[in-house]
């Protein structure tokens, strides 16, 4: 039996933010974003709305698509890094806020590959036979870590949620999942601060090495796609689509270009929602899927990388 996506849906904040208008806040420019970095607008989370607001705007269309009860749902696992609360989980926020109980409910933090990561974890246990219906959310308001005067990170980030469901299935779904990390780059992008005693001591915003993240990244996401298709004896033209974490043009166009694949079967959403981090490769999976692009039986790969450093894939027969 495989674990197969049933659902997607997405929830993204209502304010969109263009390059234009941050550009009346800090020295930049509609022209050097979308230039570097492909960005044309993101999204941002009104006061108040969390991550679990807009993960449950996306597992809601995600159940819809799916045609599957909340209470129906034996695992629920929410990957961000912008958690509502220190503790409980998001994941449980959300359980809570669906109306189901009972099923396991936890939080995966990856930073950008964490959906890449909570889809490998679900399709593990699910792979152990005693659950069934699975929802597995990427959810994020990177815009509360930002530093709003900082050029070099504000203009790269978004807020929003993508969510998926997953079921048995005889035929299709999960081939692989490959995860890795090396903690040894955690200096190059991090939120270096923390709760203490009542107080946050370090900095509680995104410090980030461009250039670093950016060899780091084109590095890491060519390899992982290359050691699932090895694992599954396929050849790089057996992507019928990529979906990658949608950091930045740049890096995915290099990442194409590895994989001998031309960008029309890469799905790219980072000039409308910048980089959600968690929520970008679901978000782009949606989209791919309404539209109508992806059909049954293709292949999609995704692959993601993020502060740890982490980075994975995760290989879907459809
Ligand atoms: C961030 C990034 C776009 C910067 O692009 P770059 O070409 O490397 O630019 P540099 O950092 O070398 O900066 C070049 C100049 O642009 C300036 N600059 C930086 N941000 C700017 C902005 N938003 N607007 C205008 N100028 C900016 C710098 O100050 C620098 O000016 P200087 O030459 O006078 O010092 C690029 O490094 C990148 O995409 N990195 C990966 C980011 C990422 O994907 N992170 C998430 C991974 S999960």
């Amino acid at each position: 039996m495989l674990n197969r996506i049933i659902g997607t849906g997405s929830g993204l904040p209502a304010r969109v933010l263009s390059n234009d208008e941050l550009a009346t806040r800090v020295d930049t420019s509609d022209e050097w974003i979308t230039t570097r970095t492909g960005i044309r607008q993101r999204h941002i989370a009104a006061p108040g709305e969390t991550a679990s607001d807009l993960a449950l705007r996306a597992s809601r269309h995600a159940l819809e698509m799916a045609g599957i009860d909340p209470q129906d749902l034996d695992l629920i696992i929410v990957a961000t890094s912008t958690p509502d609360m220190v503790f409980p989980s998001t994941a449980c926020i959300l359980q809570h806020k669906l109306g189901a109980k009972g099923g396991a409910a936890f939080d995966v933090q990856a930073v950008c590959s964490g959906f890449v990561y909570a889809l490998g974890i679900a399709d593990a246990m699910m792979r152990g036979g005693t659950i069934r219906h699975a929802l597995v959310v990427g959810a994020e308001v990177f815009s509360r870590i930002l530093d709003w005067s900082d050029r070099g990170t504000c203009v790269l980030f978004g807020d929003g949620a993508g969510a998926a469901v997953l079921a048995r299935d005889a035929s299709r779904g999960i081939l692989s999942a490959h995860l890795h990390a090396d903690g040894s780059h955690r200096g190059i992008l991090c939120v270096p601060g923390q709760i203490d005693s009542g107080a946050v001591t370090g900095t509680p915003y995104v410090h980030m090495e461009g250039n670093a993240v950016f060899k780091f990244a084109v590095r890491v996401l060519a390899e992982v796609a290359e050691e699932a298709l090895a694992a599954n004896h396929l050849p790089k033209s057996a992507i019928d689509w990529l979906i990658p974490h949608q950091a930045n043009t740049r890096i995915i166009e290099a990442t194409a270009k590895k994989l001998d694949m031309p960008m029309s079967r890469v799905v790219l959403t980072v000039a409308q929602h910048g980089n959600t981090s968690a929520a970008s490769i679901p978000l782009a999976l949606d989209q791919a899927v309404r539209d109508g692009r992806i059909q049954a039986g293709q292949h999609v790969m995704m692959v993601g990388v993020g502060g740890g450093f982490t980075w994975g894939s995760v290989l879907i027969k459809w």
